[in-house]
């Protein structure tokens, strides 16, 4: 496959006959650790990665967005921009729908304007293919119209849609990543605050990434399940969220609580210890306590969160063990399938690759995809 940039060039060219005017890209990202801390206000530590979402725009004259995606056999959505703006059956659509409506929403003036859109973000993967495409996309509605739009506000216009629009009761951190990501750097995310801390990656560490090949479906179901059962358990410690709770209160306030959400809570609170001491220990290079850590991670995940599959356990074990211990791998991202990250001294890359390739096949009895990832900058105007 072409890179994305090309395809969407060649697109904007082929359905509307001139050059676009601009080129926008929007990363997707692989977190490290702090799984559903997000929107319990917590922290969490993401990466963007050298996997993008392109925007192709230019001026149109119609009153309307034309979108042409060719990552879906050049499927084509319009919508008025003067009239109210409602759901594409086409899913893709909804996330260019709801960046502009929410866009418009908060007073942005937009103006009509012709787009094609590409990426090579891995879809359903855990990797937030979805925030890359918000992001970017909103960066073309803004940058067409003479808009400036700064990263935190951006990202949570991008949130906005994807709460109000599209229906994930998502957190903050993929959209954030998305416009915020640092080159050569993982960023620890507080949350509530939205401060950012850049953690640089050393050179001699790798981050590797591999698909299990078992796609998730965000929108509805478990992941606002897990949101709803978190907010209850809030409720119950009478706290503004899990963030505020810390291990000792957690055990000391247990009761009358059922164990399903004191699970969940607890994953939560310790997850978020987790996420704060794997920030320091990237930062001294410390990968065996970095390692332990995501260890950790994932067991929180397969046991009181529930949100792993059998798959992803089996993935995720089979990167850890030829590590021996310096370094580690989990599941990345909201859950259910999709991706295992190892973070690994570059020296030990091989080997976890040939684990996987002896020992994994998705439930097609294919070989994983698997692939090294650079540590990206945050959206941009090409
Ligand atoms: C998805 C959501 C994020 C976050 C993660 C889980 O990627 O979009 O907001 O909650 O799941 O950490």
């Amino acid at each position: 496959m072409t890179n994305p940039q090309t395809r969407a060039r060649a697109a904007y060219q082929k359905y509307f006959g001139i050059e676009p005017a601009m080129l926008l890209r929007a990363p997707g990202r692989v977190n490290l650790i702090g799984e559903h801390t997000d929107y319990n206000d917590g922290f969490v530590l993401p990466c963007a990665i050298d996997r993008e979402t392109i925007v192709a725009v230019g001026p149109a004259s119609n009153g309307a967005i034309t979108a042409i995606a060719c990552d879906f056999g050049e499927h084509r959505d319009s919508f008025s921009l003067s009239e109210p703006i409602g759901h594409a059956a086409a899913e893709w659509a909804n996330y260019l729908r709801g960046m502009a409506k929410v866009m418009l929403d908060d007073g942005i003036p937009l103006v009509s304007a012709h787009m094609a859109i590409a990426g090579d973000v891995p879809l359903g993967s855990g990797l937030s293919s979805s925030a890359s495409l918000e992001v970017a996309a909103g960066y073309a509605l803004a940058r067409i119209a003479r808009q400036i739009v700064g990263p935190a506000h951006m990202a949570k216009l991008a949130q906005r849609a994807e709460n109000d629009f599209v229906g994930c009761a998502c957190g903050i951190m993929d959209q954030l990543i998305a416009t915020s990501g640092q080159a050569g750097h993982a960023l620890l995310i507080d949350c509530r605050t939205l401060d950012c801390t850049p953690v640089s990656i050393p050179n001699d560490v790798s981050i590797l990434i591999a698909h299990s090949g078992v796609r998730h479906a965000h929108a509805g179901g478990e992941y606002n399940d897990r949101r709803r059962q978190c907010e209850a358990a809030a409720r119950h410690y009478g706290v503004a969220a899990l963030r505020d709770l810390t291990v000792q209160q957690l055990e000391l306030g247990k009761a009358g609580l059922d164990d399903v959400s004191y699970r969940r809570a607890r994953h939560v609170v310790t997850e978020n210890a987790r996420t704060e001491a794997a920030a320091s220990a990237l930062k001294s290079a410390d990968l065996a306590r970095l390692g332990e850590l995501m260890v950790q991670s994932h067991a929180s995940m397969r046991d009181d969160f529930e949100i792993t599959v059998p798959a992803i356990d089996h993935l995720a074990e089979i990167m850890t063990a030829p590590l021996a211990g310096d370094g580690g791998a989990r599941m990345t991202g909201g859950g259910f399938g999709g991706c295992v990250v190892a973070v690994a001294a570059n020296a030990n890359v091989p080997a976890v690759v040939n684990a996987i390739a002896d020992h994994y096949r998705t439930p097609e009895g294919l070989p994983a995809d698997v692939f090294v990832c650079r540590a990206s900058a945050g959206a941009s105007k090409i």
